[in-house]
């Protein structure tokens, strides 16, 4: 019977060679030394050097001052364990730098000894872009939530407005009252008008401001800011489906490196979800803490977001950080809410964690590294 097996051509040398050169990521070896020996052509379009000048140029030369201890830390690991891989930036010639993600094997002699390394680097702006622009389709959805709200609680003051005004007009009109009454009672109406006028402006600034834009600032944050945030703009939310918010965090307490934006938008497709999971529930609870914990010596804060809902069954507790994972019926969920999440707390250093009990609850902790000394006079940002 004749063999139906794929037939497995091993390519020659050159045709190796040809694959290498024209590899659409880029592809150099660097010798003991870190002397670059090898670069493919990708490599001198990414960092715009010609290749002659690449060749023999110390690899040192193409990451920034900043990062040079943890790359030297990280090419006697490659040489140690044979290989790597790891998120960093290049410079390129203009100056740019270039997020990558480096896959290191080392070639060795027959008798194990270190010859040179073999490096393929992935250029990650294009899917930073990508995921920049899902975290701002996030934010769109989240201002329609907002908005809602903001329609709501705009009602109280409007009326007020309306009714003050109203009140004001009707006694500039009449003849019966005396120049001082009219003089009092105007300026008591005029400052309820005031009043209510701030309340509205600081209603529409916060629609403003989280509509604005959500380029990445690492500044330090209080983790009350960003909680307090996501809760303001889920309070339509919370009041429509009934749910007890308890939420003993302080204010400038906990404070982290990070971009208030971001963080916020963690806080509210964690709250929003534990509402979607407890819709329906008699009792519906969502209980907000932060404890600190020390994982291999590194001090986090532990902010735990629980549950009173549905729970998520075992077998389903990995697929749920899956991009475009969602049991939410068409039109309700794009499944992109945990994994852009976890992506955002990742960037923070930190990690997004569940526990869950079906029937019972669910907590999601988001991991996020301490700042060494939170100083409690900084100013929120
Ligand atoms: N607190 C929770 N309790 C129970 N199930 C949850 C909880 N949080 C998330 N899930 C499950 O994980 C799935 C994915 O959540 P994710 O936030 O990524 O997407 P989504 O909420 O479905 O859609 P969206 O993109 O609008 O956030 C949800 O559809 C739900 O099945
Ligand atoms: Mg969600």
């Amino acid at each position: 019977m004749a063999d139906k097996r794929p037939c497995i051509t091993v390519c020659d040398a050159p045709q190796v060679d040809d694959l290498i050169e024209s590899f659409p990521d880029m592809i150099h070896s660097v010798d003991a030394e870190g002397n670059i020996v090898y670069v493919n052509r990708m490599a001198t379009e990414l960092l715009g050097y010609p290749a002659a000048e690449l060749l023999g140029m110390n690899i040192r030369t193409l990451y920034p001052p900043e990062i040079l201890d943890a790359v030297a830390r990280g090419f006697s690991e490659v040489k140690q364990e044979g290989g790597k891989r790891v998120e960093s930036l290049l410079l390129a010639q203009d100056g740019t730098r270039i997020p990558v993600e480096l896959r290191t094997i080392v070639l060795r002699d027959s008798q194990g000894t270190f010859t040179r390394t073999f490096t393929v680097s992935r250029d990650l702006r294009p899917l930073k872009e990508l995921q920049e622009s899902l975290i701002h389709a996030g934010r769109l959805a989240a201002i329609g939530e907002l908005a809602a709200g903001i329609v709501h609680d705009l009602n109280n003051p409007l009326t007020a407005v309306i009714l003050a005004s109203a009140i004001l007009k009707r006694q500039a009109g009449s003849p019966q009252a005396s120049a001082d009454d009219l003089r009092r009672q105007t300026a008591a109406y005029c400052e309820t008008i005031s009043d209510s006028a701030s309340v509205m402006e600081s209603l529409t600034t916060r629609l403003r401001d989280f509509a604005r834009g959500v380029k990445e600032q690492h500044t330090p944050v209080d983790l009350f800011e960003p909680i307090n945030d996501a809760r303001a703009i889920l309070a339509h939310k919370f009041r429509h489906g009934n749910v007890r918010v308890t939420c003993p965090v302080p204010q400038a307490r906990h404070w982290v490196l990070g971009d208030r934006n971001q963080l916020q938008q963690v806080f509210l497709n964690l709250f929003s979800n534990a509402c979607d999971a407890m819709a329906g529930q008699a009792t519906s609870d969502l209980q907000i803490g932060i404890s600190a914990e020390t994982v291999a010596g590194t001090r986090y804060w532990s902010c735990a977001v629980t549950d009173t809902g549905t729970g998520i069954p075992p077998e389903l507790q990995t697929k749920v950080f899956q991009s475009f994972f969602t049991t939410k019926p068409r039109g309700k969920g794009t499944g992109l809410g945990l994994s852009l999440s976890r992506t955002i707390v990742k960037e923070h250093n930190g990690d997004l964690r569940l526990r869950s009990e079906p029937g019972k609850g669910t907590t999601f902790f988001a991991l996020l590294p301490a700042l060494p000394e939170p100083e409690p006079s900084r100013p929120a940002v």
